[in-house]
């Protein structure tokens, strides 16, 4: 699982330095499958491929598979023009949940592609405590004041710092419990 999981963290990587991550489309549904696809393929038979079954985590039920075609319609036409906007089209993309596994890595790299492009920001993800994180995740289909004040308190303008995105990405990989291997 670990080195199954390094390869995905490699392709993250890889996503960044190679550049492919500019031919992302962004703050689409497609943009994400391709985001899921590029940094998933080697791991799941399902990479980039939209769920057909019903969900849950932590007693949550993300949306029903019978409907979610049409949610991701609506939610990729929700407007990304301010802070707020984008924090919310975040938490609706977030309780779609359109894959499998791997919705909360490829959604955050979704995210900071939305709030690069509209607001010259992303989130420093190495500083958000991983905890107060996922607690707000959980928190947000009911209120996401809470997601909103701590990604505002950790937006940088550092968008083309590459330390800043790959320590970023390591520390999303490490939400979802997977660690770095060592050299
Ligand atoms: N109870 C919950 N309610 C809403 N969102 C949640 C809940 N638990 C986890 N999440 C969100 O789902 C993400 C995990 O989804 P998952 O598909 O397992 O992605 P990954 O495989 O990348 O971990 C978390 O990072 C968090 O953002
Ligand atoms: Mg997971």
């Amino acid at each position: 699982m670990k080195s199954l999981d390094g390869k995905s963290l490699e392709k993250a990587f890889k996503l960044i330095d190679s550049g492919d991550i500019d031919r992302i489309e962004v703050g689409t549904t497609k943009g994400l499958q391709e985001i899921h696809a590029y940094i998933f393929s080697d791991l799941y038979d399902f990479a980039g491929m939209i769920r057909t079954v019903n969900i849950s985590k932590g007693g949550f039920r993300f949306a029903n598979a019978l409907y979610l075609n049409e949610i991701l319609v609506k939610i990729e036409q929700m407007p990304e023009d301010t802070f707020e906007q984008i924090i919310s089209k975040y938490v609706e993309m977030n309780i779609a949940h359109p894959f499998m596994e791997g919705n909360g890595r490829t959604m955050r790299i979704w995210l900071d592609l939305i709030l690069k492009k509209r607001l010259q920001r992303l989130v420093n993800w190495q500083f958000v405590d991983k905890t107060r994180y996922l607690q707000a995740m959980e928190r947000s289909p009911i209120n996401d004041l809470e997601l909103r004040t701590l990604m505002h308190a950790h937006l940088t303008d550092q968008t083309n710092d590459r330390e800043v995105i790959f320590k970023g990405i390591e520390q999303s990989y490490y939400y979802e419990g997977y660690e770095k291997d060592e050299e």
